[in-house]
């Protein structure tokens, strides 16, 4: 097909380009020097819908508390949320532990090397099994993710919608055939690193300093800005949640463990219930759990964004008159520091627990 051939030979005559530019510019990653590829598949997933500056931070304290996979494969479910809490996307996490028990008990404690095989380990996709074959073990695969995307969308002034499973097999089939074998690692990493840094989505493309920049479509049409096409983004719904932050006289605050699967499952939350309660519909929600209300004020209400929903949040805080042991986990504040994972959707609500209030935001 013609229009198959001309957009690859446009990627392929920017190759020596962005490998020269890689070569010169690249970013002293903590997970690039030695290659290793417990540390490329740790870091990789990190980086999976998280900013590469909060990622370096998890990274180095994740790989303090488990050095390797035998420490990673015997972990405690608890111990690893606790490493991945405020990154979000908490199976993750839990799928790395899995993985690691599988490569300790089926790969004798080796790192699968090929695509093939690291895509049989749960939570290890195309992308992830392609970055790591490729930068570790030199495999020719195309990792293709969203920076990818919106630089080959760009080059090629390509309008098709990116989130349609078939752009993003037709983009990797096409890299699939230029991916220099000699270096298909580095090749990936120019590709996503340009994304990172240079063509930025939206308005935030720098041009100036590209690279690309004469082969680049898009910067002749005018059209970086529109592109890539994102259309088939699902409306996200929204649920109102009532969240108490419920604190006995001795200073420990009420806390439970979410359900074993679902969202956010098995991490520590505030109590809550779905919907919207009045100050007065709160103080009953209380004492039918057993529990006497002393002081209650409605905290600022917050959003929390999921993939899938949003969480319009509305907090109270109050004091109870005496202490109690149930219905809820009553902990001292410092354990949610040390010890039970807390998602950031009710992280921000420690701020207002008593001695914090100047932590606050408003
Ligand atoms: N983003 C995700 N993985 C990356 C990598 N290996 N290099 C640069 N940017 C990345």
């Amino acid at each position: 097909m013609a229009v198959k051939t001309d957009r690859l030979s446009r990627l392929e005559s920017i190759t020596g380009i962005l490998l020269a530019w890689y070569a010169d510019n690249k970013r002293p990653l903590p997970w690039r020097d030695p290659i290793d590829p417990y540390h490329t598949w740790i870091s990789e997933i990190m980086l999976q819908q998280t900013r590469i500056d909060v990622v370096i931070d998890y990274y180095h304290r994740f790989l303090e508390q488990f050095p390797d996979i035998p420490t990673l494969a015997s972990a405690s479910e608890d111990a690893l949320l606790k490493a991945w809490e405020g990154l979000g996307y908490y199976n993750r996490v839990r799928n790395i532990g899995k993985a690691a028990r599988i490569i300790m008990e089926e790969y004798g404690g080796q790192f699968p090397r090929t695509k093939a095989e690291l895509m049989t380990l749960p939570g290890i996709g195309e992308y992830t099994a392609a970055a790591i074959s490729s930068i570790v073990f030199g495999e020719a695969a195309p990792s293709v993710d969203g920076n990818v995307l919106r630089v080959t969308s760009r080059l090629l002034n390509d309008a098709r919608d990116v989130l349609l499973p078939a752009t993003r097999k037709d983009v990797t089939s096409m890299l699939a055939e230029i991916i220099p074998d000699e270096c298909p690692g580095d090749f990936n990493q120019a590709l996503m690193e340009l994304g990172e840094t240079i063509c930025l989505p939206e308005t935030g493309a720098d041009c100036a300093r590209c690279p690309c920049r004469s082969d680049c479509l898009a910067f002749a049409e005018g059209t970086v800005a529109d592109l890539p096409v994102r259309q088939n983004r699902m409306s996200k719904k929204t649920e109102h949640l009532t969240v108490f932050i419920i604190e006995s006289p001795d200073g420990s605050v009420a806390v439970r463990k979410r359900p074993k699967s679902g969202l956010l499952a098995g991490m520590f939350e505030f109590p809550n219930t779905e919907g919207h309660l009045t100050l007065k519909q709160s103080v009953k929600w209380i004492e039918e759990l057993g529990m006497t209300v002393s002081v209650i004020e409605a905290l600022p209400e917050a959003q929390h964004i999921f993939t899938h929903k949003k969480w319009m949040m509305h907090p109270y805080r109050l004091t109870l008159t005496k202490k109690e042991d149930e219905p809820f986990m009553f902990v001292h504040p410092s354990l949610l520091e040390t010890t039970y994972s807390m998602p950031s959707a009710f992280a921000r609500f420690k701020p207002y627990l008593k001695g914090q209030d100047h932590l606050a935001e408003n």
